[in-house]
């Protein structure tokens, strides 16, 4: 009795500190992406990003937390100096990262599968051609035809997205940080 009370106990202290590393838990939502979308631009440009905010799919209602089971729509203004970009030139690439879990409170990269790798952009999202000038550009983020990737995130989460964007006949790349709590649903 006293054995098996004793194997018990070891057993539920076991469990425990295997449950606890792999939630949230303990990590502070990064950047504040409890409240608001954080945003930096990963290019020198030529292409400047001024603002990002989040919309839902019909582009017309703020929406945070992110629903990641449906498209959404990041209204962005840009100064875009020089070329135009148009399709199929305009090539698009979008890398995931999770935050938490075993490796403690940081970022981990999720497989994309190659499914998001060098795609043509004006036949995902970016509303081509994109003229010079300094403009509002609404790009839609659509994981819904992704079903391989939608079946790796988990719901109420908080993921880190990394938009490329790289036009083939001008050399121009532009690139987009993002970090959004998500929801699935
Ligand atoms: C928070 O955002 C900054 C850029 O604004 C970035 O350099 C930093 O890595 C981010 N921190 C986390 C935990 O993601
Ligand atoms: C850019 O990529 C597209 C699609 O792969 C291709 O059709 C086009 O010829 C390329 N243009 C240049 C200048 O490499």
């Amino acid at each position: 009795m006293l054995l098996r009370c004793l194997i018990l106990s070891v057993l539920a202290i076991v469990a425990s500190s295997f449950v606890l590393p792999s939630n949230l838990d303990n990590c502070a939502p990064p950047n504040g992406t409890d409240h608001q979308m954080h945003w930096w631009q990963c290019s020198n440009g030529p292409v400047q990003f001024l603002n990002a905010t989040p919309y839902d799919s019909t582009g017309t209602k703020y929406e945070y937390p992110i629903h990641l089971s449906k498209p959404i729509v990041v209204k962005t203004q840009i100064n875009n100096p020089t070329n135009t970009y148009v399709k199929p030139n305009l090539r698009n690439t979008v890398n995931l990262w999770k935050y938490g879990g075993w490796s403690g409170c940081t970022w981990t990269s999720i497989p994309t599968l190659g499914l998001l790798k060098d795609l043509s952009a004006c036949d995902h999202g970016v509303p081509c051609p994109v003229k010079p000038g300094n403009q509002e550009l609404d790009v839609t983020i659509d994981f819904t035809q992704f079903e391989q990737i939608i079946n790796l995130l988990k719901d109420n989460q908080p993921y880190q997205l990394e938009y490329m964007l790289h036009d083939n006949q001008s050399g121009d790349d532009s690139c987009m940080m993002v970090q959004a709590w998500a929801y699935l649903q």
